[in-house]
């Protein structure tokens, strides 16, 4: 039997192979994941909606995908939204949905290619742990944001595991530097039995 795209991506650690899964996965990852009743997108989104009063103030999809995230963030009431992923496939479909602004090509492990305070919000929705970005992008992401700008970001089960994690939250939490404002575990794939906890944490 094929081994499932799914599968693949989450036993996947070093970052070519990932995007390489992503590349093949393209055309029919929302089918798959929808299949198992992908529900992050909506919590995320809708988590971040009751935290920002601006609706039009940009926001960055880190890790966009084929856009269910930022479909999620559109129905939510955001309309200035940008995606970034590191697969070309991905964003190819992305761009289908006519929902962002711009979409950028980003590179693993590269600095990413816009200022700081640029976007009031980023977003990193199903895109940090096993089988896509490592934990090291949260700590990017909050360098990108200046003071007020909110990070929402998931992480599944599979992240948990890694306490390495939860530590680099604890490093921007715990001194003071962020804030956090919410975290709710729920549905991640249910069809998979697989959930995630939402997170959103303000720059101070
Ligand atoms: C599970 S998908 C989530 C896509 C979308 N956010 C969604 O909710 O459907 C993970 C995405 O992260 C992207 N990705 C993997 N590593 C990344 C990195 N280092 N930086 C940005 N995106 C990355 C993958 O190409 C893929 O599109």
């Amino acid at each position: 039997m094929t081994e499932r795209y799914i599968d693949r991506a989450y036993a996947a650690r070093d970052p070519e192979e990932i995007r390489e899964i992503y590349e093949g996965w393209a055309a029919t990852y929302e089918s798959d994941i929808t299949a198992q009743g992908y529900a992050t997108p909506e919590r995320g989104a809708e988590t971040l909606a009751q935290f920002m009063a601006d609706k039009d103030a940009p926001i960055l999809d880190m890790g966009c995908g084929t856009g269910l995230s930022g479909v999620a963030l559109k129905a939510a009431g955001f309309t200035t939204i940008d995606g970034a992923d590191t697969s070309a496939a991905m964003l190819q479909e992305a761009g289908k949905k006519s929902i962002y602004r711009n979409l950028l090509q980003v590179e693993p492990d590269e600095d990413l290619p816009f200022r700081a305070g640029n976007y009031a919000a980023i977003t990193a929705i199903g895109v940090i742990g096993p089988g896509a970005a490592p934990i090291s992008l949260f700590d990017a992401l909050m360098h990108k944001l200046t003071k007020g700008g909110k990070l929402l970001f998931s992480l599944n089960d599979h992240a948990m595991v890694d306490s390495g994690t939860l530590g680099m939250i604890h490093e921007w939490t715990d001194c003071g530097a962020a804030l956090l404002l919410s975290s709710e575990d729920g549905p991640h794939l249910p069809g998979m039995d697989l959930n995630a906890t939402v997170y959103l944490i303000e720059k101070n």
